[in-house]
């Protein structure tokens, strides 16, 4: 499998890509930044493990050859190029950078590699997935099933939030709560009522302790930026979600994912998925949203709905939350597309 990681020198794409070079089913790793990528590649190729990796930085503005190497023949890119948050900012106050970051990206790939799985790190994500859909759209070959917005942190926020809370460990929580919506505030929606095996611990959540949960999952990005104080977002922790991610997709290639119980959600567009359309359409006309996929060579093959997962009125009330910030973000996406050359 070759792997492009476009902003491959970030501070989620440097250690991304350590955790992607350590995956043996990656032959060529590919790492794309407009700095250091070459010099993060060079670093990484030192690491004794099968994937040969390669760096590729433009050399002026008008370079195309750099990206357009980065992109060609690749099966899978995954893009965290972007600019991160500041304190006091939304992940919205993103949006006039990373936009053209990821439209132009995203062209690139159309362009060079249309059958490749595209994970978009870059925030806002529910915005910046509507744009990499219509630039695909436009190109003509846009290919709804593999278009991922990687929301895969907030699942781990949660499993590592209530694993606290409840006493279990992080990782048996695995398919047995999810996220699904958006990646930002209360577009967010934990639920975590649905496994029977966890359903008595669930019930002992005290009402307070519940709401706090649910909020720190939510605003779990606003925590680490404020730690950070100036010095950017999640990284880190991006990385390992990222990977875990590219990982579950990676494996789909091999045909193990589609077997797979535990689905992992992705922001996906689903009116280009079997069933998706009656699911946008039963969310008031909300063409993307986050649920859990699964996949078979790089595809979405099918996905759960939120009714068979959600488990309260309450997670009820906080999906049609999600839906209404929803809207405005996918339509912002969408229009800064349509509205460019
Ligand atoms: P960073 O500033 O450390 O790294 C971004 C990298 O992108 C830099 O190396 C920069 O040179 C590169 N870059 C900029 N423009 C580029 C272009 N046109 N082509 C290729 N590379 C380009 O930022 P970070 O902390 O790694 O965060 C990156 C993005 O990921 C931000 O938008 C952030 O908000 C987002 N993020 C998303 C999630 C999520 O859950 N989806 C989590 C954390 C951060
Ligand atoms: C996160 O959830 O940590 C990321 O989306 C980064 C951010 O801006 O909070």
């Amino acid at each position: 499998m070759k792997v492009t990681v476009c902003g491959a020198a970030g501070g989620i794409g440097q250690p991304l890509s350590m955790l992607l070079k350590l995956n043996p089913q990656v032959s060529h790793l590919a790492l794309f930044d407009i700095v250091n990528a070459r010099g993060v590649a060079a670093d990484l190729s030192h690491i004794n493990t099968p994937a040969q990796v390669t760096g590729h930085q433009p050399s002026s503005k008008e370079d195309k050859t750099a990206i357009s190497e980065a992109l060609k023949g690749s099966d899978i890119v995954v893009i965290p190029a972007g600019v991160p948050r500041k304190p006091g900012m939304t992940r919205a106050d993103l949006f006039n950078i990373n936009a053209l970051i990821v439209r132009d990206l995203v062209a690139n790939v159309g362009k060079t590699c249309p059958n490749a799985a595209i994970l978009i790190i870059s925030n806002p994500v529910n915005a910046t997935v509507a744009i990499a859909a219509s630039v695909l759209k436009k190109l003509g070959v846009f290919k709804p099933r593999k278009l991922f917005g990687v929301t895969t942190l907030d699942l781990v926020r949660a499993e590592t939030f209530l694993g606290g809370m409840i006493g279990e460990v992080p990782e048996q929580l695995k398919g047995k709560i999810s996220v699904i919506g958006g990646h930002s505030g209360d577009t967010i929606v934990p639920l975590i009522h649905f496994d029977s095996s966890i359903a008595a611990k669930v019930k002992n959540i005290a009402d307070a302790d519940y709401n706090d949960f649910v909020h720190r999952v939510q605003f779990g990005g606003d925590e680490v930026v404020k730690a950070k104080n100036g010095a950017g977002s999640a990284t880190l922790s991006m990385a390992f979600a990222g990977y875990r991610f590219t990982e579950y997709v990676l494996e789909s290639y091999a045909n193990k994912a589609s077997q797979a119980k535990i689905a992992d959600s992705a922001y996906i567009y689903l009116p280009g998925i079997e069933g998706g359309s009656e699911l946008a359409a039963s969310l008031g006309g909300v063409n993307f949203f986050s649920v859990p996929v699964f996949l078979k060579d790089g595809e979405v093959q099918s996905f759960k709905r939120p009714n068979e997962l959600i488990g309260t009125d309450k997670e009820k009330k906080f999906v049609h939350i999600a839906v209404e910030g929803l809207k405005k973000s996918i339509a912002q996406g969408t229009n800064f597309v349509e509205g460019s050359k």
